[in-house]
């Protein structure tokens, strides 16, 4: 497997997950990559490893740069087994090697592996000088994980970020304009949603950082490696971060005797008669990770459920699990939903969307049975009023 020299003395030597299709809860249907570097100075340098059944296709390409017994650090950014998966294994051919990692990381490390390498342990704006290079380490915790670490290389203006700015695309391509715009940009926003998002306040923290640095190549842990599109990424990095939205919905739902769905339809009817644009999405035929991407960048969320054995079907109760642990903020909300009897479905959506703190300036709609033709316009006077307010 041939390395990919990204740098002058630079290499690629990760590996490429061409069959992956789902990743904790999160459908990848382009695969994914998981990227390591290969540094040649005058201490050799590897900056993280791949996911574990990869190791050899990472070796190859390692051992067509360096014979790895000349590596003198391992850095671990990030120890979520992605990216530390490999570590046991390659240290066993690493004989002079340290382990360079956060406090956070070095902990981590010694719960999954119970090995006592030869660690050294950096704090964030630390430096490690390796001949014609500083290595210069930025604690990110919480960017994802307690240990997120980044490494900037000034002499080269790259950062390596791990986990930021990664998408899930496992292509030949290495760099982002050999991919597109597009589709670079509609997989950054799905990881970024589903991965993320949670955390943005510390995002934004990290951005004013990275925003001092003179840096013209972003190399995260997976995807490709951002060399054409950084100025377009970062703006929309802070926009995200920051919860900013746009005026348009999202409704989503499952039904039972197509009950919900009418008011579904209704609501989406009264919204675009508001003038707002409108996604309808079926919890049935849409996976609740792909939601997560229109969830992004829409600033409402319609949330329907009929009742079933008093309380709301478990294909929304799923979906709104995986979005309240996801934490969108700034959202406007509307639950909606039909029973037989009972009707708690709806009153649990609501419930939960007001429990993320979001505006709810509709009260929910509840319709018994099959809605007729006056309760349908009732819902779509909803749908405008809603889209009034989305609008405001
Ligand atoms: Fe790609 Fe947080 O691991």
């Amino acid at each position: 497997m041939k390395p990919v020299e990204i740098k002058p003395g630079v290499y690629w030597v990760g590996a490429i997950d061409w069959n992956l299709r789902y990743f904790h809860g999160y459908l990848t249907p382009r695969g994914t990559t998981y990227n390591a570097y290969l540094i040649i100075d005058d201490k050799i340098t590897l900056v993280d490893t791949v996911k574990h059944y990869l190791y050899d296709e990472m070796l190859s390409r390692i051992k067509e740069v360096v014979d790895p017994a000349q590596i003198d650090y391992l850095i671990v950014n990030h120890v979520e087994m992605d990216h530390s998966g490999c570590v046991p294994k390659i240290m066993e051919l690493l004989p002079k090697a340290k382990v360079v990692t956060s406090p956070q990381g070095k902990k981590g490390l010694l719960r999954y592996f119970k090995r006592e390498w030869d660690f050294m342990v950096v704090n964030s704006g630390e430096q490690l000088n390796i001949g014609a290079r500083t290595l210069n380490f930025v604690h990110v915790p919480m960017v994802h994980w307690p240990d997120s670490m980044v490494t900037y290389i000034p002499e080269d203006k790259l950062l390596l970020p791990n986990d930021a700015f990664g998408q899930h695309i496992g292509s030949a391509a290495r760099f982002d304009d050999q991919v597109g715009w597009d589709i670079i940009h509609e997989e950054a926003a799905k990881y970024y949603a589903n991965i993320v998002l949670p955390y943005g306040d510390n995002v934004l923290k990290a951005l004013d950082v990275v925003s001092q640095l003179d840096i013209d190549m972003v190399g995260p842990s997976h995807g490709v490696i951002w060399r054409s599109y950084l100025d377009k990424i970062v703006p929309v990095y802070r926009k995200w971060a920051g919860n900013e939205t746009e005026p348009k919905a999202v409704i989503v739902y499952d039904t039972m005797w197509d009950s919900t769905t009418r008011i579904a339809l209704a609501l989406q009817e009264g919204l675009e008669e508001a003038g707002v644009p409108v996604t309808v999405r079926f919890l049935q035929t849409n996976h609740m990770s792909e939601i997560m991407t229109d969830l992004l960048t829409s600033r409402a969320v319609l949330v329907g459920s009929p009742t079933l054995n008093n309380g709301m079907l478990p294909s929304v109760s799923g979906f709104l699990t995986y979005i309240k642990g996801l934490r969108p903020k700034k959202r406007i909300g509307l639950a909606f939903g039909s029973y037989g009897w009972g009707g708690q479905g709806a009153k649990e959506v609501a419930a939960i969307l007001n429990g993320m703190g979001w505006e709810m300036p509709v009260d929910f709609i509840n319709l018994q049975y099959l809605p007729d033709d006056q309760e349908l316009d009732g819902v779509r006077e909803a749908g405008r009023k809603l889209g009034a307010a989305i609008l405001a």
